[in-house]
């Protein structure tokens, strides 16, 4: 939540501030500002509630001139979205300038120094408490900049990733992090500074990701410092990026959510390269290659994941329950970090999330390594947090996710998970050989099938204008489609607003069929699986009631065909992986019923990509 940028070289700061901020956008919306270091070493801050757009329009009358700034775009936590909460804040005597992505937790005991010393507050944000902080640190110590923002970070518990610049001082940005992700691009006699790289690649694809209690002291014509908050210096380590600038872009798609959903085929493809072999017959997962002992005396997997990536999580429990007979656990990191869970040090535990920075599921990581137990990531972002805190793991490698709907993440994530449990199952000697080819043939069909249910775009865009206007709806599922409608459901509600449930189908007539109507849409995925038969008479039930039905079937389906109101065709696929496909049209069906409603698909009211608050 929130992102941060700073640039300081021989380009006009501004424009690359700017650019930076509509790049972390997916962050935060709820305000934006800038903070620059002119020629005559006056600092100027501008800000304002709403988006990056907003601040560029506000801006335009003034003096944005200089060589060195910071700027924030906002999900606020700590008091409303408006102008006065909105970053940079500004320090007591507004020589210092902050910018902050995360939560000081003990800001209240920090305010009552300050109230105490005389210190007085504009807005209700921790962030202002921790810029005057600094300030007072700085003064009653005597101290520069750098050394005031160590000092001060000593006495701070929480969350942070914090840029500040001084006035009279055009030569220096200090930055710090801990538990919220910073990166720091090298370029020619210019450094930048953001949430992560995505502001970053235009210019350089040399970084240095900054680690927790780190202190970056970047000065204009001098190499990067890094020093820990107990004043050790550190090498920073340099790491080449292996993003493209095309990666970040709509590429002709009005949304990036759209443009997600159709790269499926494609990262799909991605996420199986150079892990199924080029016969068809094999998948080598190196992270679990490498721990194969684990793997085999593994006596449970728990899964800790949030959002989608914990329906993912969902399926990876099917699958692995199936193919490798090891029990496993799927838990809410949110609550499994607080509630003293039983874990063992034969446990592996697998932590799932497309950004590698949800503050919880790396909370949840944390509490897993006391405990002792064996860590495998699953996660898009490289060099994440929670990508570097795991023992091992697998990138799904689907590329940068701009819009805040998980979608090709998801997918990308359950395609990890099925070569995980293929892999594991292999080595445990839990399925047959042939039954094991099978399945890699399937896995590898699934770029293709993906492809064909994409060409029904039309349809589902024709389909949804007949439920836009719809108030509630139901997804249902048995097995391993009941994830698929609990990810179907999150994604409509997230992005049209519409309040939407996820049930599995046999379920329903232990209370929430009495919700159904004429009014109530209900979301059927009836592929062809082992219990098919089943969910057709669940069908039977809310027809008998007077539900709409749009039904998902197998290509060639008669018998839902004739019960429900309206179907959508996907093709044959194995039960294990038929959420790869399932998943498609529901994505659709969400991002068209959200547009004839005319949200704001990639950026939706309230949320934001990248969860680093708990
Ligand atoms: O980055 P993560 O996968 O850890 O994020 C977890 C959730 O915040 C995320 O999946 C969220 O639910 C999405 N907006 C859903 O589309």
């Amino acid at each position: 939540m929130c992102g941060i940028v700073g640039y300081i070289g021989k380009r006009d700061a501004y424009p690359v501030l700017i650019k930076g901020l509509h790049r972390l956008e997916y962050r935060g919306y709820d305000s934006a500002g800038v903070a620059l270091i002119s020629e005559d070493k006056e600092l100027h801050v501008y800000k304002t509630k709403g988006k990056v757009a907003n601040l560029e329009q506000m801006v335009s009358q003034h003096d944005v001139s200089g060589t060195v700034g910071i700027a924030h775009t906002r999900w606020a936590t700590h008091g409303e979205p408006n102008d006065v909460n909105a970053h940079p804040h500004y320090s007591q005597s507004e020589s210092l300038a902050l910018i902050h992505n995360g939560i000081i937790e003990n800001y209240m005991l920090l305010k009552q120094v300050l109230l105490d010393n005389g210190y007085t507050f504009r807005s209700c944000t921790d962030t202002e408490v921790l810029v005057q902080f600094i300030e007072y640190v700085k003064k009653t110590n005597k101290v520069d900049l750098r050394h005031a923002v160590q000092i001060a970070l000593r006495e701070v518990i929480g969350a942070y990733a914090i840029a500040v610049v001084e006035r009279g001082n055009p030569d220096q940005i200090i930055a710090a992090r801990k538990s919220s992700p910073l990166v720091v691009g090298i370029g020619k006699d210019e450094f930048f500074l953001a949430s992560d790289a995505t502001p970053i690649i235009e210019y350089t694809d040399q970084v240095v990701y900054i680690k927790d209690e780190e202190i970056a002291v970047i000065r204009r014509d001098e190499p990067l410092r890094i020093i820990n908050l107990h004043d050790i210096e550190k090498t920073p380590e340099i790491h080449t990026l292996e993003m493209s600038l095309s990666q970040l872009e709509k590429g002709g798609y009005p949304h990036f959510m759209l443009k997600e959903i159709n790269e499926q085929p494609q990262t799909i493809v991605d996420c199986i390269r150079g892990r199924i072999n080029v016969e068809g017959t094999d998948v080598i997962l190196s992270g679990v290659l490498d721990n194969r002992e684990r793997f085999l005396n593994a006596q449970r997997i728990i899964i800790v994941a949030c959002g989608t990536s914990w329906h993912a999580a969902l399926i990876g429990e099917h699958l692995i329950e199936d193919l490798c007979r090891i029990p496993v656990e799927v838990e809410y990191a949110s609550e499994f970090r607080y509630r003293n869970p039983v874990i063992r040090p034969d446990d592996i535990v697998i932590a799932i999330s497309q950004s590698g920075e949800t503050a919880d599921t790396l909370a949840a990581v944390e509490l897993a390594r006391e405990h002792g137990a064996f860590i495998y990531g699953i996660c898009n972002v490289i060099g994440s947090s929670i990508a570097r805190a795991t023992d091992t793991g697998s990138y799904i490698h689907v590329g940068p996710e701009i819009g805040v709907a998980s979608t090709k993440a998801f997918t990308g994530q359950v395609t990890v998970l099925s070569m995980l449990a293929l892999t594991i199952a292999k080595y445990r000697q839990t399925i047959a050989p042939e039954y094991y080819r099978e399945l890699i043939g399937e896995l590898s069909s699934v770029p293709e099938k993906m492809r064909r249910v994409l060409e029904q775009d039309a349809q589902i865009r024709d389909l949804s204008k007949i439920f836009t206007y719809a108030h509630n709806f139901i997804y249902l599922g048995r097995g391993y489609n009941y994830p698929a409608a609990l990810e179907g459901a999150l994604k409509l509600k997230e992005i049209s607003y519409i309040h939407a449930e996820g049930y599995p189908a046999a379920e329903m007539k232990h209370g929430p069929i009495a919700l159904i109507d004429t009014e109530m849409p209900v979301v059927a995925i009836a592929t062809t699986d082992s219990i098919y038969e089943k969910t057709i008479s669940n069908i039977q039930e809310i027809k008998a009631r007077k539900g709409r039905v749009i039904a998902i079937v197998t290509e060639g389906d008669t018998i839902v065909r004739n019960l429900a109101d309206y179907c959508i065709e996907v093709p044959r696929m194995v039960e294990n992986f038929a959420p790869l496909v399932s998943a498609i049209p529901l994505q659709l069906l969400a991002y068209y019923i959200a547009v004839n409603k005319g949200a704001n698909v990639d950026q939706p009211r309230n949320l934001a990509k990248s969860v680093t608050v708990e």
